[in-house]
């Protein structure tokens, strides 16, 4: 058996465990019957909601979850009838990064090796270890990279610290032929980039975290592999680009797109100009009135519409819209280079007669956030003027939700909400703000 089919099993059985713990496309049954019976009891709360309860409500790039088990927070997805969650397949995007990965080292063969021990070493940097996406991006490289365990939650996602002697209980140690020579993979570090003011996935801790690994056992990183391109980058521009090691990353934001040309090896597409017209396009409909799908699976007035199963899925248990991911690499960087750009199936601008003008509250978690700052919201600030939204957006600092929710003092000034969380357990602190 090549090693790439051994990537493929063992990226498939790690897809099912992922799966059960409830974060991205699908969902198992024991999660339908529980999604099933918290909407029961949601509807009932929505056919007495007033004012504020009642405005239409996105929860978006943060899913309502435990961030301990992943497990869905249905109150807050039925919060209304017209609540949702616009977010991408984490699973998918996961399996695909993983998957990147493994294909590179095994078409880039011996070379990888540099110090010629047998062994290719990978560091990682982890964004929140609480967060899906994060999750989901750890377990997605582990099993295509045969480094994951399980433990009682499914792929343990759990950083090592330092793991140079392969010691780690948190992942093992996986094997790959590369021209009929078998390597060790080993996770030689990895570490949640978390900042002393407690800022998740923060850049500036990855850019420090390869200095340190770099200078205790340098020679030994073959491949360096991160959650986001924020990370990546900074990891990238402080060590990897200079020695010459591939470097991965996730969002496919411009900056990381283009450095593609100088040795970044690669990204995901989390189709971010999806996501952030779902996010405003939902609330319009719900402020319209008219199905939810317009303008999304069926075409409106002014002719926009997306592919359901190529930009996005559907989740109705979940209540949540799932954009696709897609690979970034040297061989199509070319058409990723503006992260920008509106999608544009779905760039007529709308009527301002049948859609007119109305105002939404929307935060940014962490106004520092590469993804989020540099992608999403200039996207969302090309959208809003298409949908004839007056949207209001909010910057947090990425640690403390009432730095925030602080900025919601009166929400009867506005006609809808579009909530990025700090923490994905934190969505009552916003609907008790709504009551
Ligand atoms: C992005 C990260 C970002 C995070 C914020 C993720 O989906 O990939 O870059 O930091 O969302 O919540
Ligand atoms: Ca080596």
């Amino acid at each position: 058996m090549n090693s790439k089919k051994i990537f493929s099993i063992l990226t498939a059985s790690a897809m099912s465990a992922t799966l059960l713990a409830g974060c991205g496309g699908s969902s198992s049954s024991a999660a339908a019957t529980s999604a099933a019976a918290a909407s029961s009891a949601a509807t009932a709360a929505a056919a007495e909601a007033t004012g504020n309860a009642a405005k239409p409500l996105v929860w978006f790039n943060r899913q309502p979850s435990n961030s301990s088990t992943g497990e869905l927070d249905m109150t807050a997805l039925n919060w209304n009838k017209d609540t949702y969650y616009v977010g991408f397949d984490a699973n998918q995007g996961a399996e695909l990064q993983g998957q990147m990965v493994a294909d590179y080292i095994t078409s880039h063969g011996a070379e990888l090796d540099r110090n010629g021990d047998g062994i290719i070493g990978y560091v990682l940097a982890i964004g929140d270890i609480g967060h899906n996406d994060s999750i989901a991006r750890t377990r997605g490289v582990r099993s295509a990279l045969g480094t994951a365990v399980d433990d009682a939650n499914g792929v343990n996602a759990q950083p090592v610290g330092t793991n140079v002697d392969g010691s780690s209980t948190n992942v093992q140690d996986g094997s790959i032929e590369i021209d009929g020579t078998t390597y060790v993979v080993r996770e030689l570090a990895s570490q949640e980039m978390k900042n002393s003011a407690g800022a998740t996935w923060d850049a500036a801790t990855a850019g420090n975290a390869i200095g340190t690994w770099a200078s205790s056992f340098g020679d030994q990183i073959d491949v360096v592999v991160s959650n986001n391109d924020g990370m990546g980058m900074a990891m990238f521009n402080a060590w990897s680009k200079e020695n010459n090691v591939p470097t991965f990353g996730y969002d496919a934001n411009s900056d990381a797109v283009a450095a593609i040309a100088d040795g970044y090896a690669g990204t995901i597409s989390q189709h971010a100009d999806v996501q952030a017209y779902l996010t405003l396009r939902v609330l319009r409909n719900c402020l319209d009135g008219v199905d939810i799908n317009t303008g999304i699976s069926v075409a409106d007035d002014a002719g926009n519409v997306l592919t359901e199963g190529t930009d996005y899925e559907y989740n109705a248990d979940q209540r949540s819209f799932y954009a696709l991911n897609l690979a970034v690499t040297a061989d199509n960087y070319q058409d990723f280079l503006d992260a920008t750009v509106t999608y544009k199936p779905v760039s007529n601008q709308l009527d301002a007669g049948t859609s007119p003008t109305k105002k939404v509250w929307l935060d940014i978690y962490n106004a520092a956030d590469n993804f989020l700052s540099a992608t999403y919201q200039p996207l969302l600030e090309k959208y809003d003027d298409l949908l004839n939204l007056d949207v209001e957006y909010i910057g947090g600092d990425g640690q403390t939700e009432s730095n925030i929710t602080n900025r919601l003092g009166n929400p009867d000034q506005y006609d809808a909400f579009a909530i990025n969380m700090v923490k994905t357990d934190n969505a009552a602190s916003y609907t008790s703000l709504l009551q």
